[in-house]
């Protein structure tokens, strides 16, 4: 039904792409929306007087606008970043030079976390001297109570969590983990996974800080989001600095200026920020992440109904439930060659991912060097998901 609105499905008929988890393709709308604004309405933005400067800042606060809409927010809440990874880097290396995270803290994530919510705090803890803990997740890939309990002692000032997993599609309960939590404690969400998939409400999670990139929901690549919340942007500093983020500067000093702006170092990415618009646009067209959700479950239903066939040839991590995004990685019982399963797909135009999945930890956890994973979204329809099972069985 959606298939038609993206241009790279007339261009490459054969196509069935099963890779979303990393990238998702961009919609007509998005790609002509991104070109009129840069053919009539392009200029930097923040500094001119003149109506063209003025028409392009509209465009990026109507962006934010829509992002505030999306997560129920506020726009002054919203931080544009680059990616994912970038946002991460950014709050983390704040909370450090803020002096918030201190040498004698513990930051506590999950064993499940993508590399992107793992090395950025490695990297500032050998600096800084703060310690990292993981819990555990059970073999039913839930998360292990009492390792949470037991690592969730006085000195964990912040905990950092995907929403869900990029390998395993399963939907974590980021609600309740912040019903754990103290007053005290740093929450930062990784919504990669969650925010192109279903509706995320950031008050009702309670969440300090939540992230998720563009490219994911039909943006363009180079737009990622931090949404902070008030008293944390006023609290945080940014680790990088520019012209905009200043209220005055002399020789020896410069003073800050408390909003979000201060964390979107040099001129921000005014292109990329309307290609989130227009993402944005086109989901309210069609009614919304509700009906992404709605879609996608009837894929994840088509799916576990698929992979049930082949209960002894197929091993699925995370048991066959219909309670996860439309995420399945998977490893047949005739091979541990992860990539030649990814070739042979490929060989039928199929495209999935193969390997690590950027979560290393999960993997060893499971005592496996890799997966292939398929991953859908809205434009995904029965018949990618038939000819999908068509090549598995054929592998199989
Ligand atoms: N983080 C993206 C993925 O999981 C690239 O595939």
């Amino acid at each position: 039904m959606f298939k038609k609105d993206f241009p790279i499905f007339k261009n490459n008929p054969w196509l069935v792409f099963l890779d979303n988890a990393a990238s998702t393709q961009k919609p007509q709308y998005v790609i002509d929306g991104v070109s009129d604004f840069i053919a009539s309405s392009y200029a930097n933005i923040h500094r001119g007087l003149y109506s063209l400067s003025e028409k392009s800042e509209a465009a990026y606060h109507r962006s934010k606008e829509l992002v505030g809409e999306l997560l129920n927010c506020k726009t002054s809440e919203v931080i544009y970043t680059y990616n994912s990874t970038y946002a991460i880097n950014l709050i983390a290396q704040s909370l450090v030079i803020s002096d918030v995270l201190q040498a004698w803290d513990t930051v506590l994530l999950g064993i499940r976390e993508h590399h992107s919510n793992v090395l950025p705090w490695q990297v500032l803890a050998e600096r800084r001297g703060f310690k990292i803990e993981f819990f555990n997740i059970t073999e039913e890939y839930e998360i292990d109570r009492n390792d949470f309990d037991q690592k969730y002692n006085d000195k964990v000032k912040v905990v950092s969590v995907a929403q869900v997993s990029n390998v395993t599609g399963k939907i974590y309960d980021v609600k309740k983990i912040k019903s754990k939590l103290r007053e005290d404690t740093f929450f930062m969400v990784d919504g990669s996974q969650s925010v192109a998939n279903f509706p995320v409400d950031v008050q009702d999670i309670g969440c300090d800080c939540l992230i998720f990139t563009g490219h994911k929901m039909m943006a363009y690549t180079g737009i990622g989001v931090a949404y902070l919340k008030k008293e944390w942007l006023k609290k945080l500093v940014p680790m990088i600095r520019w012209g905009w983020t200043i209220e005055d500067v002399d020789m020896q000093w410069h003073t800050l200026i408390g909003n979000s702006d201060k964390f979107e170092a040099g001129t921000p990415n005014i292109i990329w920020a309307v290609s989130l618009l227009k993402a944005l646009e086109y989901i309210k067209s069609i009614w919304g992440m509700k009906k992404i959700r709605e879609h996608e479950q009837k894929l994840v239903k088509l799916c576990v109904e698929g992979f049930s066939k082949f209960k002894d040839k197929v091993e699925i991590l995370w048991p066959l439930t219909t309670e996860r995004v439309a995420v399945f990685s998977f490893l047949l019982s005739n091979t541990s060659n992860f990539n030649s399963i990814g070739e042979r797909f490929s060989e039928d135009n199929i495209a999935v991912r193969c390997g690590g999945h950027c979560a290393y930890p999960l993997h060893k956890r499971f005592k496996k060097s890799g997966t292939c994973r398929m991953s859908g979204y809205i434009y995904n329809d029965e018949s990618d998901i038939a000819k999908f099972f068509e090549t598995l069985a054929k592998i199989a």
